[in-house]
């Protein structure tokens, strides 16, 4: 890689001795290293209450970067540019020595004074952070400072003006990134390539040849040791106001008039604007939720939400989502694009499955009944590639047709699966690329859809369980669909 190319940055990291950032910030980091999109001009710094020595700290980067790569490296190398800073986040005090620390970092890294603000801990600081930051001058004065603050953003949309307003005080919105992780895998990335570089889908992409579209987003695991944060989000919250809601702008935006962050944002943004909203009367013809109850899952006996923890005894929240989304635009008049995300259902897999019309006439089924649509399925994970499904003849006597896939799987290709979604994100940061990252409009647009769900639900106590773990869903998630003549397609592999 070309060394101009390679940004010099500080990367000052809150909440350092986290999951997230064992799990996935470190590790991006190595790859981004290792790969070359970054030099030796670099330095992160890790905040967080614990008192931990440097070494301390470059041992548990090392160790979380071994355990999630293969690598045969000496990583002393990558992990001298590691520093630990016992941090208070409402202190003053540790605020001014956070800058004299990154003062002298800058001198040694030669980072032209261009700094990262990662937010990677629970949100309830991320207001006093920022102008914290701001108030002492960790801004910075001679590069560039970019605030990079994780989900989620706000509770619901007063919540969320609520934090916005308090960043912005520090902040502008151009210096602010958004992180939504479904937005840095490759095949959500892939979804506008599809569209907009294939004229057999692009001239087909509309109410006059696509029937519906579904956006699934299944898990097998529950809510592991998150009770605490899930309980007060549900899927609804947790998935639906920022994935699948992005997955859906992606699909349904009009081309942009060119790849710029601004085109590709103001298109994304006019759809989320066309969202037919659901009002009180509406909820229970457009959104289905659920919880999970005990079952199987790979013949392992699993355990209901509510016996997931204590204080979950009688949570009313859903851990599933199941709804209709109608975009109320010139393009998508009448088609209707369903979502469903959920924990404890039959596997992992995340795809898009799109619909399209049938034929007028059948003429190769004994019945129209078995007739088979034209499918287009994006397989986003844990497989990532497409497939076409088409009808052609079966093998010989007799001119029946019978349904065939043309899979195209992107592992085959490349070898090797693509670069983790937070090592596109980060790096897209670093260069100052704010295309995968949510504009305030965008996230102010999804609470508000969400949020007209939510107050009725809040108000509506659940008859929860009502779906088995291992499932894929409450029976009220499939009537969803076939009320309107439809089902879903299966998403987890035959
Ligand atoms: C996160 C949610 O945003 O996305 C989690 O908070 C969920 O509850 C996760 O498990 C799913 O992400 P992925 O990349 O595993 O599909």
């Amino acid at each position: 890689m070309d060394k101009k190319q390679q940004p010099k940055v500080l990367i000052v990291i809150f909440g350092a001795t986290g999951d997230l950032a064992k799990r996935k910030l470190f590790p991006s980091i190595y790859r981004l290293y290792q790969n070359g999109a970054i030099g030796e001009d670099f330095a992160v710094v890790g905040l967080a209450r614990r008192s931990w020595t440097n070494d301390v700290f470059r041992d548990n980067v090392n160790n979380s970067i071994s355990h999630s790569l293969s690598t045969d490296d000496n990583l002393d190398a990558f992990t001298s540019h590691f520093y630990y800073h016992p941090f208070d986040v409402t202190d003053d005090a540790s605020y001014q020595d956070l800058g004299s620390l990154l003062n002298d970092l800058e001198g040694v890294y030669e980072t032209d004074g261009n700094r990262i603000f990662y937010l990677a801990m629970a949100p309830n600081f991320f207001g006093t952070i920022a102008n914290k930051l701001n108030t002492f001058g960790l801004k910075g004065s001679t590069g560039w400072s970019r605030l990079v603050i994780e989900k989620p953003f706000g509770h619901d949309l007063a919540s969320a003006k609520e934090l916005n307003n308090q960043i912005r005080e520090a902040f502008d919105e151009k210096q602010i990134y958004r992180i939504d992780h479904y937005l840095g895998k490759e095949m959500v990335q892939n979804i506008e390539v599809i569209r907009f570089a294939n004229g057999i889908f692009e001239h087909l992409w509309n109410n006059r040849f696509i029937s519906n579209i579904q956006v699934t987003s299944s898990e097998a695991i529950g809510v592991e040791d998150r009770s605490r944060y899930y309980d007060h989000s549900g899927a609804t919250r947790d998935m639906a106001q920022n994935h699948m809601l992005q997955m859906v702008a992606l699909l349904a935006m009009e081309p942009p008039i060119n790849l710029s962050t601004e085109e590709i944002r103001s298109e994304k943004i006019k759809v989320l604007r066309a969202l037919r909203q659901i009002d009180d009367t509406m909820v229970d013809d457009y959104f289905v939720r659920g919880q999970y109850g005990h079952g199987k899952i790979n013949g392992k006996y699993i355990k209901g939400y509510r016996e997931e923890a204590e204080d979950l005894v009688d949570s009313n929240t859903e851990t599933f989502v199941a709804g209709k989304i109608m975009i109320d635009n010139y393009r998508w008049a009448g088609v209707p694009f369903y979502i469903r995300t959920g924990k404890r259902l039959e596997g992992k897999s995340t795809k898009i499955v799109v619909e399209f019309k049938d034929i007028p006439m059948n003429l190769f089924y004994e019945t129209n009944e078995e007739r088979q649509p034209n499918l287009l399925t994006i397989n986003i994970q844990p497989n990532e590639g497409i497939t076409l499904r088409l009808n052609a003849k079966k093998s010989g006597v007799g001119s029946m047709a019978k349904p065939i896939d043309l899979d195209y799987n992107n592992e085959n290709v490349h070898g090797i699966n693509t670069p983790e979604a937070y090592e596109k994100l980060l790096y897209g940061c670093m260069i100052g690329d704010a295309t995968n990252f949510t504009h305030w409009d965008e996230v102010a647009l999804s609470w508000k859809f969400i949020d007209s769900i939510l107050n009725v639900w809040t108000d509506q106590k659940a008859t929860f369980p009502n779906y088995e773990a291992g499932s894929m869903g409450p029976k009220a998630a499939h009537e969803l669909l076939e009320k309107d003549g439809f089902h879903w397609w299966p998403t987890t592999e035959d």
